[in-house]
């Protein structure tokens, strides 16, 4: 008697919050460009190297596999749905259809159906847990190892086959911080350390998070396929600043990777009155000005951020207008502020191992572990009061400030000024 019931109600409502929601995402100011955009800095969805390809690809094996399960099982369902909907007032009172049990045929079927979709799903798995678990044997010749150790809250690197000469006498892996520079199109195994707390490495465009785990060596494979500049992450909390624990990884075509070797084992550029005399018409290194504020701290300015890689270049050739005597003052007060101990800078007076290594932190784009770009008002704002950027790091706890008795107490202030020349010091270290 009645007509199936289609609750034209529960549809109305079913709609409006659809819009509303659509109007939600238009008037917040996303455009829908952003809220489905893939291809982010730390996006795995849009990849740059072969390890972090079969990862992408064998999610979407397994995305197809249950895009087709959902598909099956909502047909069945809303078959059934309408089909055996009840029709009548009758039909809603009626007895149940007599239930039938075991069906040798179905059950069989969906078993079968079952394991072959887990087959399907298998077998690129097991394929790619051996690829990606270590360098394949065709490129183990030409592969570069390199020690990665995590630090609260920073990334040191090693190159355990270019050994550099100590002014102390005898030699040391080639050390650097925050950004591993490799070459493009060779693969390179990571070797996996701690100094203290369980980290995580990961470059989401270039390969998945492994662990670095106290007293447990660990290692991870890529490869870039091309010269770029790719964001890593620490993907493992490890205390307060675990979240701004980042990393860089610059890939160098083979020729710019081995002009960057040479420079990197030469001890520490000194600037002085006279090179500054001989250097012919340096290069313009200029980042746009921009005030450090909370807001916009973390922020890459806008030439940076269109072509980090093209950046990084320009950061590699020593600063328009350096001025040798502030240089001198600032590496006077690198010692006097007790920085030395903190900080090795080969050539120089640094000596310290508990921090990042500086002998060419001014070539470097980013400060503070991928923080903030490594602009001279950055890294002023940073040297001036490190805590605001990095909470609970040690140069603050421990170095600006320390325990005593009857709790912290500060152990030394540096002035705009001193800042200034330990900025012109660090951002000679090219
Ligand atoms: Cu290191 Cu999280």
């Amino acid at each position: 008697m009645t007509r199936p019931r289609l609750d034209h109600r529960l549809l109305l409502r079913l709609t409006s919050a659809l819009f509303a929601g659509l109007g939600l995402v238009f008037l917040s100011g996303c455009k829908l460009a952003e809220v489905f955009n893939l291809s982010g800095n730390q996006s795995t969805m849009v990849t740059a190297g072969p390890v972090a390809k079969a990862q992408w690809d064998l999610f979407m094996v397994t995305v197809y596999v249950s895009t087709f399960i959902f598909i099956v099982v909502g047909t069945v369902l809303a078959y059934a749905q309408i089909k055996f909907r009840a029709k009548s007032e009758a039909d809603e009172h009626a007895e149940p259809p007599p239930q039938g049990h075991g069906n040798p045929f179905v059950e069989i079927g969906l078993i079968a159906g079952s394991v072959a979709l887990l087959v399907i799903i298998a077998i690129p798995t097991l394929r790619d847990i051996w690829y990606t678990h270590d360098v394949p044997e065709s490129e183990k010749g030409n592969a570069i190892e390199v020690t990665a150790t995590g630090y609260q809250w920073w990334f040191k690197f090693e190159y355990p086959s270019e050994m550099v000469k100590l002014p102390s006498g005898g030699e040391a892996p080639l050390v650097t911080s925050n950004e591993l520079v490799v070459p493009a199109g060779i693969a390179i195994r990571v070797q996996l350390r701690t100094i203290d707390v369980i980290h995580s490495f990961w470059v989401p465009k270039l390969a998945g998070k492994v662990d670095m785990m106290p007293n447990r060596g660990n290692f991870v494979w890529f490869k870039a396929d091309k010269p770029g500049y790719f964001y890593g992450q620490c993907a493992e909390y490890c205390g307060e600043s675990h979240a701004i624990m980042r990393f860089r990884v610059i890939a160098l075509s083979p020729r710019d990777y081995s002009l960057w070797l040479e420079n990197q084992k030469q001890p520490a550029r000194t600037v002085t009155a006279q090179s500054l005399a001989a250097a012919t018409s340096p290069a313009t290194v200029q980042f746009a000005s921009m005030k450090v504020n909370p807001s916009d701290a973390l922020a890459g300015s806008p030439s940076f951020e269109a072509d980090p890689l093209a950046a990084w270049h320009a950061m590699q050739q020593p600063e328009a207008g350096e001025n040798a005597q502030l240089i001198a003052t600032g590496r006077k007060l690198f010692s006097d502020k007790t920085c030395i101990s903190c900080h090795n800078i080969r050539g120089h007076e640094g000596v310290g191992i508990t921090g990042p290594d500086l002998t060419r932190v001014g070539a470097r784009t980013t400060i503070a572990a991928g923080v903030l770009e490594n602009t001279r008002e950055r890294m002023h704002a940073w040297i001036k009061e490190p805590n605001h950027f990095k909470p609970g790091n040690k140069m603050w706890f421990g170095g600006y400030n320390v325990q005593d008795g009857d709790g912290w107490k500060p152990n030394f202030q540096v002035t705009d000024q001193e800042i200034d020349a330990l900025v012109a010091y660090l951002h000679s270290l090219k």
